[in-house]
């Protein structure tokens, strides 16, 4: 921890002075996730916490999409995104014209979109969901057909599991995509007794093959269950750090796929983003209206 001790210091005193909060995505490296963050958690926790703070200054240590959505909850606040490279693959499957597309091809039928995407995606949207609450949303909408963009593979294990019928778009998780049901197979030949959990975003094959399967913040609430002293998280690699810093008892089977848009957020990245007050998210008037009354109706659904 030395190395990190000199941005922590700084990062600390520059939240006081720009009165400052670190929202952190749990894919965030410990030293951010344990050090400097305020509010951590999945998707969901980030969108609903990130209403209502007492600050003049978010940083998201999360992707760019995360951002956006804070900002849309707060378009008074100055929302800071420590790396206009933080990504996700999700979010660049799909564009506006794509979802007016898909619209006109399925008059009526409802768009849910998940909270990967870009703000001018939402704002073509019905409702927002996350992976907590997909099915809920979708099974809320109470249609026997749904168009749910831009994740395949999530929208295939909803289909699953609500019976509702999916018109699917062809994005994928590239940290996830890339799992594979024999792995998973391995993984439990070689770890005996080992709970799997799997996120979502998985290929429907991976999924099948896991013990439990749920955003984020479920993985983590599954695992401070305590039930199983040897776990294997099939997502992104700072997952299973950051639960081992907070769960040293349990036994964390660690395959490692990095989500390389979460790793451009550093500490260092995130001091000078303080410092320098960079880089400023800003969403258009009309889109930021849009996009957030797809993202609270998710809330209030
Ligand atoms: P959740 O934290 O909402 O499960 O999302 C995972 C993810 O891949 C975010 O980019
Ligand atoms: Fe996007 Fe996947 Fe990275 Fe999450 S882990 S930001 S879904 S690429």
């Amino acid at each position: 921890w030395e190395m990190f001790a000199d941005d922590i210091a700084a990062i600390l005193d520059l939240k006081r002075r720009r009165r400052a909060v670190i929202l952190a995505h749990n894919y965030q490296t410990p030293e951010i996730f344990h050090c400097v963050a305020d509010i951590r958690g999945d998707s969901l926790a980030l969108a609903r916490d990130a209403q209502g703070l007492d600050a003049d200054v978010i940083v998201m240590a999360g992707v760019h999409f995360m951002a956006e959505t804070a900002k849309m909850m707060n378009p008074d606040k100055t929302v800071l995104i420590p790396s206009l490279q933080a990504g996700c693959s999700l979010a660049d499957s799909i564009t506006a014209a794509d979802v007016r597309a898909l619209k006109r091809a399925h008059p009526g039928v409802p768009v849910v979109t998940y909270v990967n995407s870009t703000a001018d995606v939402k704002a073509e949207s019905d409702i927002c969901c996350t992976s907590a609450n997909a099915r809920h949303i979708v099974e809320s909408l109470g249609v026997p057909r749904v168009i749910m963009i831009p994740d395949e593979f999530l929208a295939q294990n909803v289909q699953r599991e609500t019976g509702v019928e999916i018109i699917t778009w062809a994005g994928h998780c590239e940290v996830h995509e890339r799992f594979t049901p024999q792995e998973i197979r391995d993984w439990r030949r070689d770890n005996p007794g080992v709970a799997v959990l799997a996120h979502p975003e998985c290929p429907p094959g991976v999924v099948a093959e896991a013990d439990f399967s749920g955003s984020t913040a479920a993985m983590s609430d599954f695992v401070a269950r305590g039930a199983h002293d040897r776990v294997l998280l099939v997502t992104e690699c700072s997952m299973s750090d950051n639960l081992a810093a907070a769960h040293p008892g349990i036994d964390f089977v660690r395959p490692c796929n990095l989500c390389p848009h979460m790793k451009r957020i550093t500490l260092p990245a995130i001091r000078h983003a303080l410092e320098s007050m960079t880089h400023e998210v800003t969403i258009p008037g009309h889109l930021l209206a849009g996009g957030r009354r797809a993202v609270e109706r998710m809330l209030a659904a």
